[in-house]
């Protein structure tokens, strides 16, 4: 099986003092955006791809899910999402995305925050996705923004006295491996285009249900660093329906 990096301790280390990982949803920036892209899970058969802590998996039952279940390749983020997991219908699976092979119509709702971009190839995920998904399943996803994935070191260009002067962005439509620095450290994440996430989506039986560059919100724009977040996007989130023919 692959590697991940958030088994690595010190980036795992430093994972965790982020203010998502010590606030949960509410310490995300995207969270209400993401929020309002979700649908009713009542009674519903919930997948959540690179779960990570289970923070979504959670939510989804507190909303009255049936079953949650979680994958994710880091068996020190699915150590914690079991010890902060209290029901008995969650299920975490030590996997990687790349390799699910969930029976056909097995959820009603698939879920990713934040792991496609860990990812090399959208398309055979969603062709598998669809698989899983009942008719009219929804899947709703969040991933870093293409801008923000093209040029690969996700940092600003600054002047000498360290001013922000820009974002750089090149390399656009080079799709493929890149070399980030998060929390310090190197992480390998893949770029693609908005093209490949979007029509990767159409071609693959869904239809598109909203598209969304989240802004941080308002309550936060204090936050140290924060007002930066409105000079280009940095996520982008997704809600998809499945079509019953291709
Ligand atoms: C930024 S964290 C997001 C965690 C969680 N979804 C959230 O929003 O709080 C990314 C997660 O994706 C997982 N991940 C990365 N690549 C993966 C892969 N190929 N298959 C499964 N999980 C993966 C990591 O281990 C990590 O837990």
């Amino acid at each position: 099986m692959r590697q991940s990096k958030y088994d690595d301790p010190t980036f795992f280390e430093k994972y965790s003092q982020m203010s998502r990982s010590q606030q949960g949803l509410e310490g995300a920036g995207e969270w209400p955006a993401l929020q309002k892209l979700l649908p009713n899970f009542k009674g519903k058969r919930v997948l959540d791809l690179g779960c990570g802590y289970g923070w979504h998996c959670i939510y989804a039952m507190e909303q009255g899910a049936l079953s949650a279940t979680g994958v994710d390749l880091s068996e020190k983020m699915l150590a914690v999402a079991r010890q902060k997991t209290a029901y008995p219908e969650v299920t975490y699976l030590h996997q990687s995305i790349e390799d699910i092979a969930f029976p056909p119509e097995s959820f009603d709702i698939v879920l990713s925050s934040l792991a496609l971009h860990y990812v090399e190839s959208f398309e055979a995920v969603v062709q598998k996705i669809r698989t899983c998904l009942t008719a009219d399943g929804v899947f709703i996803f969040s991933v870093e923004h293409p801008v923000f994935t093209a040029y690969g070191s996700q940092d600003w260009y600054y002047d000498a006295d360290g001013n922000i002067l820009h974002f750089p962005v090149d390399n656009y439509f080079y799709e493929g491996e890149r070399q980030a620095i998060f929390l310090g450290e190197t992480v390998r994440k893949y770029h693609k285009t908005l093209t490949t996430y979007l029509n990767g989506l159409l071609i693959n039986g869904f239809e598109l249900l909203h598209v969304v560059e989240p802004q941080p919100p308002v309550h936060m724009l204090s936050i140290e660093g924060m007002q930066d977040e409105m000079r280009r996007p940095m996520m982008l989130l997704v809600s998809a329906q499945k079509r019953t023919r291709i």
